[in-house]
């Protein structure tokens, strides 16, 4: 069979055989907070400032359009998770619904994404930390990478080994645990909502979009307005998508995984617009803009220097969770991929006495360490965007190929006004991915270019379904 031929089909994608498959431990709650506690993180914490310098007070309009066309996402992700519940996300479902190369592209893709993310974070961590690591006495060249000035941000370096470390040693996304950070990450939030209120000003909303609509090059070059930011801010919203990589390991994968990525996403967006208006209201966006940790300085600017001490404290005990997720996430994908015999099995060996793949996660938290060590954080969540519109839009996709090629397979969760919302869900990534600034456009294009050549020169030929065998 050509490989542009070679599809998964529904029923064989889930499961392992060979000591390959997953335990089915987790219910809806343990996906809810797996959920909130992988969404909320350097989004809301530190990327809101940067949003709020591109688009003004419309920063709050960015915040919609992303919210939104990642609500049309997750409803597509809840109608295949919940009719495909392997392990593998996007890549699995592009593997069923559009064939091998397309779903190589969308693991790629993820890859690169969850990588991404784990950097991000860790930057949006650091600057969180930085009051921590400067009463030890860290020099200020080693808290921030050369674009600021530094030689290397190495809070950030040490945040994302440390998370490979426990990865690595076994420390899996435990309920318990997760639960805490994301009740304590929450109640944060709350608190600076509660004091933002009283100091909240009208006139702090005009202009409303000073630097237009639609996402175009600023005198310094770099793209301004609402699209520039919500392309920004869309990082603030995934997150529900790791939770479909938990699909395999789901008690009762068809009622549990639409509660939990429906459930977060909703939850998550209604906080994120609470948060961006009280912020706007209780300081002016050009104030806030400059800060990497603007919540904290919002705090200390209405005269609230423990809380926002607490704020940031809070920042830092809870984002370590969202760079678990997501490295947790990344090493599910591996996974998946390398079971499939698209990548090298001997990378996502499992270690026999931790059952975690030690080699993949190392590796992962290295690659993040490197690039949270060096770059600035707009620029690498931008990427990490890139990746991610790419997956979002393929599970769009997936659901159109699949409702007109077997219309009559029973869905459990059935995407409501399916060619609407996955019509939106495509035109609305592709949108945000347009207004991302060239830059990142090619580096997501050059990245994909080395992809294909592994897939070409490895993949292609190691392939499971390439062998015949029957596909899994
Ligand atoms: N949504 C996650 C965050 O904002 C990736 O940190």
């Amino acid at each position: 069979m050509s490989f542009w031929m070679r599809r998964k089909a529904i029923d064989g994608a889930s499961g392992g055989h060979e000591g390959h498959a997953l335990k089915k431990t987790l219910s809806w709650y343990h996906l809810v907070a797996l959920g909130v506690g992988a969404i909320v993180g350097t989004g809301i914490y530190t990327l809101t400032g940067v949003g709020a310098g591109l688009a003004g007070p419309g920063v709050i309009l960015s915040f919609l359009i992303a919210g939104a066309v990642c609500a049309c996402a997750a409803l597509c992700y809840a109608e295949l998770s919940t009719m495909i519940p392997a392990s593998g996300s996007a890549y699995t479902y592009s593997y069923v619904a559009m064939g091998e190369p397309v779903a190589w592209v969308i693991g790629w893709s993820l890859i690169l994404e969850y990588t991404l993310v784990c950097a991000a974070v860790a930057v949006g961590w650091s600057a969180h930390a930085q009051g921590l690591f400067k009463m030890i006495g860290t020099p200020d060249v080693l808290l921030a990478g050369p674009h600021a000035g530094g030689i290397i941000n190495l809070p950030a370096v040490i945040i994302s080994m440390a998370v490979a470390g426990l990865l690595a040693l076994g420390t899996r996304e435990s309920a318990t645990v997760n639960m805490v950070l994301v009740v304590i990450k929450i109640a944060a939030l709350a608190v600076f909502v509660a004091l933002c209120l009283p100091a909240f000003d009208a006139t702090h909303f005009t202009p409303f979009m000073p630097k237009g609509f639609a996402a175009n090059p600023g005198p310094d070059g770099v793209k301004v307005g609402v699209m520039a930011a919500a392309s920004l801010i869309f990082f603030a919203f995934y997150g529900f998508d790791a939770v479909s990589t938990a699909a395999e390991e789901t008690k009762n994968p068809k009622r549990d995984l639409t509660i939990g990525i429906v459930g977060s996403m909703a939850a998550c967006t209604a906080i994120y617009m609470i948060v961006a208006a009280v912020s706007i209201g209780a300081s002016r966006t050009e104030v806030f803009s400059a800060s990497e940790a603007p919540l904290v300085f919002i705090l200390e600017t209405l005269r609230h220097p423990k809380i926002a001490a607490g704020v940031a404290l809070a920042a830092v005990i809870a984002l370590p969770t969202v760079i678990l997720a997501f490295m947790y996430g990344q090493s599910r994908i591996f996974f998946v991929m390398a079971r499939d015999g698209l990548l090298p099995r001997a990378l996502s060996r499992v270690n026999a006495r931790t059952g975690t793949p030690v080699l993949m996660t190392l590796l992962t938290g290295v690659l993040a360490a490197v690039l949270s060590g060096l770059l600035p954080l707009k620029e690498i969540a931008e990427l990490a965007n890139a990746g991610t519109l790419a997956a979002f839009i393929a599970v769009g996709a997936s659901v159109i190929v699949l409702r007109l090629r077997e219309p009559e397979r029973p869905r459990v969760f059935s995407t409501p006004a399916w060619p609407v919302v996955a019509a939106g869900a495509i035109l609305g990534c592709l949108y945000l991915f347009a207004s991302l600034p060239a830059k990142t456009q090619h580096y997501f294009f050059y990245a994909q270019l080395i992809g294909l050549a592994i897939y070409f020169l490895y993949g292609v030929h190691r392939s499971v379904l390439a062998k015949g065998a029957s596909p899994r």
